[in-house]
């Protein structure tokens, strides 16, 4: 008997876990750890997860928690709970036009979508597909110019925020790709990649010839003569541009007028910088583990970097969330809002728009629980002392002290 692909485990899928192993088996093995593998020797994508499952949570009852509530003004933006699908690039490539799906399953649960600049749909496609328009995430280009046509096409589109990446000055390793051949040009490299291609024949009816064109809907202009992804890597490896600095931030004032977030602040003094120069967020993030190794995780350095400029600017977070007790246990540090990367990558991957709306309904879930068995009637009202050893040290808070 053929068995569903959709359920791996003999079973519906019902975890981000889950979610993983159908995107493991469906998708070739180039992507899958594109987006499963971290920088190094994934120390710090390891202890994002880790770390945050070591924080404890306070449990707390007969507290009339009859009435709970999830929805959250975040960056100017009313969502239905304090979810954000995080900028992940490429994923056109792991489902048929994935950025149009999971932009969809954002909007149907109430919550907002970031698109990448190394997205395959272009914004322009993502936007016309929804009616709630994606916030948009940029790097600092060395081509200015283009950085600046980006700005205003996702501003024509009616983008509330720019999400500004800024952990990217220069590029970590990131050994599985290495070691799958994803920048080798070779013809033994090509072959190799083909091969793996070729041997996931779901993926290649659904996102080879069915997800087209996959290309970098956003770099189309930039590249014109470019048709597959690996011929756009050339342009955007020479982009990342390690001269970036604070004064940088004016420039980007002088084409954003919308809400200005900055991502990849990982240091207190940062965040200060950050809230100095005029920013409206940081998103403290890591990247996901994917940049430097041996960095602290997100979890651990979100509550002094809250405690620091949480009163100026909105602290947003990033980093191993993988259910909603995660998210919850976020915002009782002192995040306002939480992005997800891999979580809502998996999903789309190994059921498309349904698996994030999936995903997302069970966030929601989870956070409901979260509320009523730790006390809380409101996401709003999270602090630390929802968390064991909430009032100590970060490091009592990892023991659960
Ligand atoms: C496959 C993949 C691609 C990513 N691409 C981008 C990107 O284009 N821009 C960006 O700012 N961050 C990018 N990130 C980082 C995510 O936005 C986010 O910081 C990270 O995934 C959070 O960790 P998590 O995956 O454990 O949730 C990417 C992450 C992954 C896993």
């Amino acid at each position: 008997m053929r068995r569903s692909p959709d359920r791996p485990l003999g079973v519906s899928p019902a975890t981000v876990s889950d979610y993983r192993e159908l995107a493991r088996r469906r998708l070739p093995r180039q992507l899958f750890d594109y987006v499963d593998g971290g920088a190094y020797e994934e120390a710090t994508m390891r202890a994002n997860v880790s770390d945050l499952e070591r924080v404890l949570l306070r449990q707390r009852v007969m507290r009339d928690v009859s009435v709970r509530e999830q929805a959250t003004e975040v960056l100017g933006q009313q969502l239905s709970c304090p979810i954000v699908l995080g900028p992940v690039g490429l994923t056109g490539m792991m489902a048929t036009r994935a950025e149009v799906q999971a932009a969809r399953a954002a909007e149907r649960a109430g919550v907002a979508f970031i698109e990448s600049t190394v997205s395959i749909c272009p914004i322009e496609e993502v936007a016309a597909a929804t009616s709630r328009p994606p916030w948009f995430q940029l790097y600092v280009m060395r081509d200015r110019a283009y950085a600046e046509d980006l700005m205003a096409r996702a501003r024509a589109v009616g983008s509330p925020v720019l999400v500004l990446t800024i952990d990217l000055a220069v590029v970590g390793a990131r050994h599985r790709d290495i070691r799958n051949g994803l920048g080798m040009t070779s013809s033994w490299g090509k072959l190799r990649r083909g091969f793996d291609l070729a041997s996931h024949p779901h993926w290649i009816r659904t996102v080879a010839l069915g997800g087209k064109p996959l290309t970098f809907g956003n770099l189309e202009k930039a590249v014109p003569e470019a048709r597959s992804p690996s011929a756009f890597r050339e342009w955007v490896d020479a982009q990342f541009d390690p001269s970036v600095t604070w004064k940088d931030i004016a420039w980007v004032r002088e084409h954003w007028d919308g809400r200005l977030v900055v991502k990849g602040v990982l240091d207190v003094e940062d965040a200060r910088q950050a809230a100095e120069v005029g920013v409206d967020g940081v998103v403290v993030s890591n990247h996901g583990g994917r940049q430097l190794d041996s960095v602290p995780s997100t979890v651990r350095a979100l509550p002094e970097i809250a405690d620091a400029v949480g009163e100026r600017v909105e602290v947003l977070v990033d980093g191993g969330v993988r259910n909603g007790l995660d998210v919850v246990k976020m915002l009782a540090l002192g995040a306002r809002a939480v992005l997800i990367g891999r979580a809502w990558a998996w999903a789309v991957a190994g059921r498309g728009e349904a698996g994030v709306r999936h995903v997302l309904a069970v966030m929601k879930a989870d956070i409901d629980v979260a509320l009523g068995l730790t006390g809380c009637r409101s996401v709003n009202e999270l602090d630390r002392s929802a968390l064991v050893g909430g009032d100590g040290t970060v490091d009592s808070l990892l023991a659960g002290e």
